[in-house]
């Protein structure tokens, strides 16, 4: 009897693993799927204001769900790749690199003049196995990585403005870099050499570091502030620092600390970029947590929109139907913008509200001469 009862729970355990979509048919696309233009689109929004607000891609629903390509074309002016240019899947073998993933992505931004975030040089995750069991000596770790970011870099000049050169090195709390292959085998200073690497392939390139959890003032972004603020006194290119900004509906950062981060870091003479914001829900449907998710969109795209040093606002996605947040996290989800029949959510109508040309300017985003009373 409990024999039986455990393969059952084994059986019931395994049936929730997550399948990732591998072919349209994967998918498992509605007929009726489509997007309804909004009359104020994001883009014209953010466009008024000279910022970018843009979208992580993957190339998969793309080619498969024609309501994905026509929201994303109308609604956003920025892309960023999701996976098609991390090292794995850019990079499969030592010899080959592939791009047809990325190629079909920055394509697609082409044809709909959206700048173009490329996801990511060097990070610890979604390596191949030829990089995760590869026993170099340092100087062929720093060749790898220096031919990697080169080629990949110089392949895409002209057409990839800004790079996520170095994305979550930063251990978590106030510990310091995390132990990964790039640590390891490069050395100490793989990020300087990654970042110097980048802006030799092309220095036309925004040169961003990129991580998670260091969005307000907290141990990990004074280290992150550290971090960048040495490279800018060694003379390495970097130019801006991405917030992650995932989040679950209890643990937003206060805005105030976003915005007080968002301003250290422009005294630097950095931009910032929003880089990967979603916010899950549990998957039960309440509709105050829906108001409470929209406020926080709310609240973050306008302490960016008030900033002088945050150039771009990016979601982890936009529409419900085609998200990381399920595979991830199980029994949650409704992260985005639209949902997964692409009808505009709360949330939606919050970024509208943030970057309403009618939102009061700040004093201070004037300078002294301002005479913009809120
Ligand atoms: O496509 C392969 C498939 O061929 C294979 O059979 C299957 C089995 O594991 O994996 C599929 O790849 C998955 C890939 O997503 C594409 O769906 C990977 O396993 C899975 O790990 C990968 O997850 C991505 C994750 O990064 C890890 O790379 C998510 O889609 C992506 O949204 C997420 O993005 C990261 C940012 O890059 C950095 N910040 C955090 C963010 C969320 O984790």
């Amino acid at each position: 009897m409990w024999l039986l009862l455990l393969a059952f729970l084994l059986v019931t355990c395994k049936a929730k693993e997550p399948v990732y979509p591998e072919s349209c048919e994967d998918l498992g696309l509605p007929d009726d799927l489509a997007y309804t233009q909004s009359s104020l689109a994001l883009r014209e929004l953010a466009d008024a204001r000279e910022m970018g607000v843009g979208a992580a891609v993957s190339a998969l629903p793309l080619d498969c769900d024609p309501a994905y390509g026509d929201a994303l074309g109308h609604e956003f002016n920025m892309l960023t790749t999701e996976n098609a240019l991390k090292f794995g899947p850019v990079h499969p073998e030592p010899e080959r690199y592939d791009f047809d993933a990325a190629d079909a992505i920055i394509g697609f931004a082409e044809a709909h003049a959206m700048q173009v975030r490329g996801h990511a040089l060097v990070w610890h995750q979604m390596n191949p196995e030829w990089i995760d069991q590869a026993d170099f000596t340092r100087e062929e770790w720093g060749e790898t990585l220096r031919a990697h970011i080169t080629t990949v870099v110089g392949y895409y000049k002209g057409r990839v403005q800004v790079w996520d050169v170095v994305n979550e090195a930063m251990g978590d709390g106030a510990h310091d870099l995390r132990k990964t292959v790039w640590l390891e085998g490069v050395g100490p200073d793989y990020i300087d050499k990654a970042f110097a690497w980048a802006h030799a392939a092309n220095p036309d390139a925004l040169l961003f570091y990129n991580d998670y959890g260091a969005e307000g003032l907290n141990a990990k972004s004074d280290k992150v502030y550290e971090l960048v603020k040495g490279m800018l006194d060694r003379g390495v290119p970097v130019h801006g620092v991405g917030l992650q900004m995932h989040l679950s509906i209890e643990d937003a950062p206060d805005s105030e600390d976003v915005r007080a981060n968002m301003q250290r870091l422009g005294d630097l003479g950095l931009q910032v970029h929003i880089t990967e914001m979603d916010v899950r829900l549990p998957n039960d449907p309440d509709p105050e947590l829906d108001e409470k998710q929209a406020e926080v969109y709310r609240q973050m795209m306008a302490v960016c929109v008030d900033a002088p040093s945050c150039t771009a606002f990016v979601t982890w996605g936009f529409t419900d139907r085609h998200s990381w947040i399920p595979y991830f996290f199980p029994g949650e989800g409704e992260a985005l913008l639209f949902d997964a029949a692409y009808q505009p959510k709360l949330t939606y109508v919050a970024l509208q509200d943030a970057l309403s040309p009618a939102r009061i300017p700040r004093p201070e985003d004037y300078g002294a001469e301002c005479d913009c009373e809120p």
